[in-house]
């Protein structure tokens, strides 16, 4: 899609716990746009990962935990997106409360299912739930927190007849009941591998918690 049509589609970006640490952000790229979810003074929000200045990248790692800050002339931005913190601006740049408003960031969607976070590029559009069919976000919405604690490594080849295996929009989940939970997350179109995420989540009691 182009920029002119702003991409509708939701893509699972990470859990609510990796957002949870004050100043924590993921970051992802649908076609060519960055975007960034960052917890701000407790506010989870997504945006375009790309500086209203001069349209730097903000955040290049995949993920991490610091101010939304741009790497090239260092204004930090709130959890609207207004730039408050520009180095040098009575001199430089001599933006005024209303200026600093004009050059907000750009917004982006961010929606959860239980403990899984998506973001889109578009502001408006189909809900998550209409995206993914109200019977499947239910559903993910209850594994996600049924499936609470992290776990080590299960590889794709792991996951044999024992599990279930089913696809929405770019999770690959794999379920063994009362086990464990994997999720694969894909790169959006036009983003690189780097952008890929796996996480292993086991149920909250297993099997193999309990004594012999
Ligand atoms: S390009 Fe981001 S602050 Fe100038």
């Amino acid at each position: 899609m182009t920029e002119a049509v702003p991409d509708t589609r939701w893509f699972y970006l990470c859990t609510k716990d990796d957002l949870a640490a004050p100043n924590a952000f993921v970051t992802t790229r649908v076609g060519a746009v960055p975007l960034v979810a960052q917890n701000l003074k407790g506010r989870v929000v997504a945006f375009r990962n790309v500086c209203t200045h001069r349209f730097a990248v903000i955040h290049g790692e995949a993920s991490g935990c610091g101010p939304l800050r741009c790497p090239y002339h260092g204004w930090t931005f709130d959890a609207d997106g207004v730039p408050v913190g520009l180095p040098f601006n009575p001199t430089d740049f001599q933006l005024d409360a209303e200026g600093r408003r004009r050059l907000a960031l750009n917004p982006a969607s961010l929606a959860r299912c239980g403990r899984l976070v998506f973001v889109r590029v578009a502001t408006e559009g189909p809900t998550l739930e209409e995206q993914l069919g109200r019977g499947l976000f239910a559903r993910l919405a209850v594994l996600s927190e049924a499936f609470s604690r992290s776990g080590g490594p299960v590889e794709a080849g792991d996951v044999d007849e024992g599990w279930e295996r089913f696809e929405t929009a770019n999770l690959r989940v794999a379920l063994r009941p009362g086990h464990a939970l994997r999720l694969e997350a894909l790169p959006p179109p036009g983003a690189d591998e780097r952008f890929a995420r796996t996480g292993i989540f086991l149920a909250a009691h297993t099997d193999m918690d309990r004594p012999a």
